[in-house]
């Protein structure tokens, strides 16, 4: 299967990726994961997103195409790939279409996390993550055994730097203005399923599943 998740900052698409993954043995490729690396070790790629992310604003196309295009090209990723947080333009949607079509293949489905954006600021200023695994957790929806201590490995977690009620406001604006379109181009394709991404997560899980059974 070739997934794309699609939603809001907040919408849960982090929280379901994994549960998606290891159910259908996909690699999980987020480029907002893979941008945070690269900025904790200061690569070249690091240092140029840095700002727009800090900002809240998009990094640009050529920028993250280059990431997705490298990234699918791995072995891990030939049996199916779970893309989350990618396309987020128009641009981007059309580039990896492109890049599926030199592969003879498509996108199967576009899972979209449709929810309020009054719910978002509560779960994004609650967010805790651990960052080795990407282990998510929220203060009040889903706590760790031990405030601020990831349960698996007892490291420390932490909150994202983007993760404030200033940011998260240029963040949305991004979502509606350049992401919503994309929403609207599978939706001519046929390829959208429309998930309650508002309800609590277990909930999510099982409409995820039948949208891909
Ligand atoms: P990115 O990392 O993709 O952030 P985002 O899209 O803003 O999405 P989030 O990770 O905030 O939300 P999520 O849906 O994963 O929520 P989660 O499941 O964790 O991008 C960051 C930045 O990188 C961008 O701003 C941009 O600068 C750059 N970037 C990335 N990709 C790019 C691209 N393609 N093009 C250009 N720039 C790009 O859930 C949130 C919280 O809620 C958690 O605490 C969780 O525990 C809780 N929660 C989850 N589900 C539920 C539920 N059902 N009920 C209650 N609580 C829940
Ligand atoms: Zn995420």
């Amino acid at each position: 299967k070739r997934l794309i998740l699609i939603g809001p900052p907040g919408s849960g698409k982090g929280t379901q990726s994994p549960i998606i993954k290891d159910e259908y043995c996909l690699c999980h490729l987020a480029t907002g994961d893979m941008l945070r690396a690269a900025v904790a070790a200061k690569t070249p790629l690091g240092i140029k997103a840095k700002e727009a992310m800090d900002k809240g604003e998009l990094v640009s196309d050529d920028l993250v195409v280059g990431i997705i295009d490298e990234a699918i090209q791995k072995p891990s990723c030939q049996k199916g790939f779970i893309l989350d947080g990618f396309p987020r333009t128009v641009v981007q949607a059309e580039k990896l279409d492109e890049m599926l079509a030199k592969k003879s293949t498509k996108i199967d489905k576009v899972l979209n996390f449709a929810i309020d954006d009054v719910i978002l600021e509560e779960r994004i200023t609650g967010r805790w993550i651990h960052p080795s695994s990407g282990r998510t957790y929220h203060s009040k929806f889903a706590p760790p055994k031990v405030p601020g201590i990831d349960d698996v490995t007892g490291e420390p977690l932490i909150q994202r730097k983007d993760d404030t009620a200033a940011v998260l406001k240029s963040r949305l604006e991004a979502f509606h203005k350049q992401t919503e379109p994309v929403i609207d181009y599978y939706n001519k394709k046929g390829a959208v399923v429309n998930l309650h991404a508002e309800k609590p997560p277990k909930e999510v899980t099982l409409e995820v599943e039948k949208a891909l059974s």
